[in-house]
């Protein structure tokens, strides 16, 4: 990727799960590492263009270069994004976002009740964070994540319609690909990339490589969006 192609672009990216509270000591979440997020950072830089990450709650270093925002919630997390809109040219949602948070979080501690065996959670759903930002009269070239087990490549086809994105990268993230060390977690990564090229929608398999080096291929083909 040459770092020259970024130049004058500003690239936001989200990564890693998000937490939703439930009492101040408790919440939900999942298990995304933010590895995939962190390495389009590190490629976005290496293009050469201003790259803002929007992190939740990851043990990752912030790479070089990379402004970082860190924040907790979706609904944190959708705030600074839309804060970023009006200097965004590329929108890369690559964040584990939790579809679902308490509906109102408790304010003190959830104590356990000896003579209840049950207890209700009442949750909502959260905004959809990428179809909001594309919905927008201003969005920017917006990328988006599938992780799928079955029919892959035809369910992120659809996501990228129904969110109205602008590319889409599928991942496989069924038991079979989990067991050679490929999707969540790991370093390395298998996907087809779908992107929109006037009515028609293009695809491009890439094998199992580095994060890093998908993350390149990931940049590449946002910024040649960007100029469709
Ligand atoms: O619908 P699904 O969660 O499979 O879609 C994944 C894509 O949508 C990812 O790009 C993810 O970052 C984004 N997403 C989002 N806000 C949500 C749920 C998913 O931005 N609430």
């Amino acid at each position: 990727l040459g770092s020259t192609q970024g130049q004058g672009i500003h690239i936001v990216i989200t990564a890693g799960p998000t937490r939703e509270p439930l009492d101040p000591v408790r919440y939900l979440s999942n298990h995304s590492s933010g590895k995939m997020g962190f390495a389009l950072a590190e490629a976005a830089v290496a293009s050469g263009a201003r790259v803002t990450l929007i992190a939740g709650p990851v043990n990752l270093p912030t790479p070089a270069g990379v402004t970082r925002l860190d924040v907790e919630s979706a609904v944190q997390m959708l705030d600074t994004a839309e804060s970023l809109m009006d200097t965004c040219d590329i929108f890369i949602g690559c964040a584990a976002v939790a579809d679902y948070r308490a509906e109102s979080p408790a304010e003190h501690k959830i104590k356990k009740q000896d003579h209840q065996p049950e207890l209700t959670l009442r949750l909502i759903k959260n905004p959809d964070i990428i179809a909001t930002l594309a919905a927008r009269p201003d969005s920017p070239v917006m990328v988006g994540f599938a992780a799928e087990t079955r029919n892959v490549v035809a369910y992120a086809q659809d996501k990228l319609k129904r969110k109205g994105l602008d590319m889409i990268v599928a991942n496989d993230v069924s038991a079979e690909q989990m067991q050679q060390g490929l999707g969540f977690g790991g370093d390395r990564n298998a996907a087809t990339l779908i992107w929109r090229q006037g009515e028609d929608i293009l695809t491009q398999d890439e094998p199992a490589q580095d994060k890093i080096q998908l993350a390149s291929k990931v940049i590449s083909q946002a910024l040649k969006c960007l100029e469709l």
